[in-house]
């Protein structure tokens, strides 16, 4: 990945991040991910009254993904946090993936993809699909 796509994949999470429907949390997500054809496909979290039926951001984005016909992950990016908070001060700065949206992530991911997690205001954390999901399921091994 390089530094412009980096750039375009933060902007493209931030930026999806003010669409998302946190009626319930009022916590807002948003994701992208960098596919193999060179797109970055968006995605935000979209909550439901019936809770259990919200999907996560980034969820939506590999969804967009799959629409879009790309099959690959190249680099992943959440944005999630308050944008009237500072991260110091702000419990809810991280959004790290969940546990499903790991799984979600590596069925498209070698483990070297690098996961990029922001907030509105700034980089909180820099990692990989194989740092957040090891020993991953997958049924080709
Ligand atoms: N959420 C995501 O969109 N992605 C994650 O990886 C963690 C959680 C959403 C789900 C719910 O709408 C809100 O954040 C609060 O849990």
């Amino acid at each position: 990945m390089t530094d412009d796509e980096k750039a375009r994949l933060i902007e493209a999470a931030r930026s999806a991040r003010e669409t998302a429907y946190a009626k319930y949390s009022h916590y807002r997500v948003g994701a992208a991910v960098l596919a193999d054809d060179g797109a970055i496909y968006p995605g935000c979290n979209v909550e439901n009254a019936a809770y259990p039926q919200g999907t996560c951001a980034e969820a939506g984005a590999i969804a967009a993904m799959a629409l879009g016909g790309a099959r690959t992950i190249r680099g992943v990016a959440v944005a999630g946090g308050k944008a009237d908070t500072q991260p110091e001060d702000d419990p809810w700065g991280l959004a790290s993936p969940c546990g499903g949206c790991r799984q979600r992530i590596a069925e498209f991911s070698k483990a070297s993809v690098p996961v990029i997690i922001v907030t509105p205001h700034e980089v909180m954390l820099e990692t990989t699909v194989g740092a957040l999901l090891p020993h991953a399921f997958n049924l080709q091994e």
